[in-house]
């Protein structure tokens, strides 16, 4: 598996994703479509970018009963996207329902990653909100081991987590890392946060990287900036 820089392309019209993606004229970034992105403009945003030439990250975070999500993953397989996502919380049951649903009849299917603890919850909202009692990073380590248990191909995490997801689940179990900043750019609202020589350094596969590219004054030389450090 390649490492790749992931772009995420938080956008809210079909208008402002296009005008960004026309910047890139020698190259097809691996792109991220997001909830906000995917409701406004509804799949054929999907089709459309794929027929770009892109890969696709579908960021859906789907969490429901397992045929529920079995059901709807096998729709977004029909978009042809390279990777999709669920959140661990679901369940064992519901992640191999999940991966069920994503296989095309062929045999072939999209990536299928899972989200741990959201990095918006801590330890406070957790077991407040949730009762879960236990230290949030044993949490994310045991939801992390589930996702591998289900067959998954990796979990969405804190760089700072990728080391220990692959000392537990194996080198070949992906770790997708968003929070990815420039030594000398904005932190924004991200609150732990590592560049992406340094995300390469502890072994994630794959960084999603947002507004330090899609912000930027020159958002191609600043995605060019990531895959060099990133990849190398
Ligand atoms: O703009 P920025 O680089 O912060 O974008 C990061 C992207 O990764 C956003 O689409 C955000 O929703 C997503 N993400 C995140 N943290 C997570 C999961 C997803 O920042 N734990």
């Amino acid at each position: 598996m390649g490492k790749d820089v992931i772009v995420a392309c938080d956008f809210s019209s079909k208008e402002a994703v296009m005008s960004f993606l026309d910047k890139f004229t020698d190259c097809k970034p691996f792109v991220k479509i997001g909830m906000e992105l995917y409701y406004a403009e509804g799949p054929a945003i999907v089709k459309e970018i794929k027929e770009r030439g892109h890969k696709i990250f579908l960021d859906l975070k789907l969490h429901d009963i397992p045929n529920t999500v079995k059901k709807s993953m096998a729709v977004l397989s029909r978009l042809d996207v390279d990777m999709c996502n669920l959140h661990a919380a679901g369940t064992i049951t519901m992640m191999q329902a999940a991966l069920e649903g994503l296989t095309r009849p062929d045999g072939t299917r999209p990536l299928l990653i899972a989200v741990t603890q959201l990095t918006s919850t801590d330890q406070e909202r957790m077991e407040n909100d949730l009762l879960i009692k236990e230290p949030i990073d044993k949490v994310v380590m045991h939801y992390a081991a589930n996702a591998a248990k289900a067959g998954l191909d990796g979990v969405v995490c804190s760089p700072l987590e990728a080391g220990k997801v692959h000392e537990i689940c194996g080198e070949k179990f992906m770790t997708v890392t968003p929070g990815v900043r420039f030594a000398d750019g904005d932190i924004g609202d991200q609150k732990r946060v590592m560049t992406p020589a340094e995300a390469k350094k502890i072994g994630s596969d794959y960084i999603v990287v947002g507004r330090p590219i899609t912000a930027a004054e020159d958002p191609v030389a600043a995605y060019n900036r990531c895959v060099a450090e990133f990849v190398g």
